[in-house]
């Protein structure tokens, strides 16, 4: 069932759970996702980022893939499909193009232009029944060349951008994507705290949801956040399957080149990853 994330994130919030957004780069993935959560009977977010969105030829492009697979392989779980770290024109195509959901970074604008664009799209969004997610504090690391700072952010900018009537927040609290480097300080529970006391019942989301230990993760959710991301995590587990099917020398026995037997070790390795995860947040059984 294609759904606005509004819902299932108002519910995790309440029920004290995440959701998991598991980002998607090709059939593979989002076949491993959505039958993974089927059968955790978990509700999910497919997120896309505007990368990714090129790469699988185009927003349309995906949105048919996506509602044909919910209607062929009978997923009756909430399925949102979200623009992941969207620009301004992006949130805009993929509204267009029947995304469900949509997230609009205007975290490196200033403060005043953040306020503005999200606001305007809070209206567009609202009028269409789509989520919006909004981002205050970059998050840090590299994501599709694009390489954030990490901020803290600031828990009045959190107020503020929460007021104008988004769905869910996700605020930077020294959470990175793609791996940690070892140095890593941890997150900012202190502000996380602080964020969500400011902003109440607004569902927070937690980016780069790869390489967080298992109790930092189960503060964060404590705390308030109910939408958890992953994406380098399915990546390194799908590689490494996938190197180990090679090494082996299976694709030179017999059919073993055939794609569907050669990508199948990483689509099995992608959906270890999420079921681990759904799991630790929690959203198994809340479909
Ligand atoms: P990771 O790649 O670190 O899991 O982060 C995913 C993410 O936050 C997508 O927005």
């Amino acid at each position: 069932m294609l759904v606005s994330a509004k819902e299932m994130l108002t519910k995790a919030k309440a029920g004290h759970y995440a959701v998991g957004q598991f980002n998607i780069n090709n059939l593979e993935w989002a076949k491993a996702i959505l039958l993974t959560a089927e059968e955790m009977k978990s509700p999910v977010i497919l997120g896309v980022s505007e990368g990714a969105g090129k790469y699988m030829c185009g927003y349309s492009t995906i949105v048919g893939m996506v509602k044909g697979m919910i209607e062929n392989l009978g997923i009756t779980v909430p399925v949102a499909i979200h623009l992941d770290h969207g620009s301004y024109e992006g949130a805009y195509k993929c509204i267009e193009a029947g995304f469900s959901s949509v997230m609009f970074d205007g975290s490196h604008y200033p403060i005043e232009e953040n306020i503005a664009k999200t606001k305007e799209l809070v209206e567009v969004c609202r009028a269409k029944g789509l989520s919006l997610e909004a981002e205050v504090g970059s998050i840090g690391g590299e994501e599709d060349g694009v390489i954030g700072g990490g901020e803290v952010a600031d828990p009045n900018e959190c107020k503020m951008i929460a007021d104008l009537g988004v769905t869910m927040l996700a605020a930077g609290i020294g959470n990175i994507h793609g791996k940690y480097p070892a140095n890593w300080t941890g997150l900012n529970f202190e502000v996380l705290a602080k964020i969500s006391e400011m902003v109440g019942d607004m569902p927070l989301v937690l980016h780069g949801g790869t390489g967080i230990p298992e109790d930092m993760i189960k503060k964060a959710i404590s705390l308030g956040v109910s939408k958890i991301n992953v994406n380098t995590e399915c990546q390194l587990a799908f590689a490494a399957a996938t190197r180990k099917y090679i090494e082996e020398g299976k694709d030179l026995a017999g059919k073993g080149f055939d794609p569907r037997k050669l990508l199948a070790p990483g689509v099995e390795a992608i959906k270890a990853t999420v079921r681990e995860k759904i799991n630790l947040f929690g959203s198994a059984n809340k479909a």
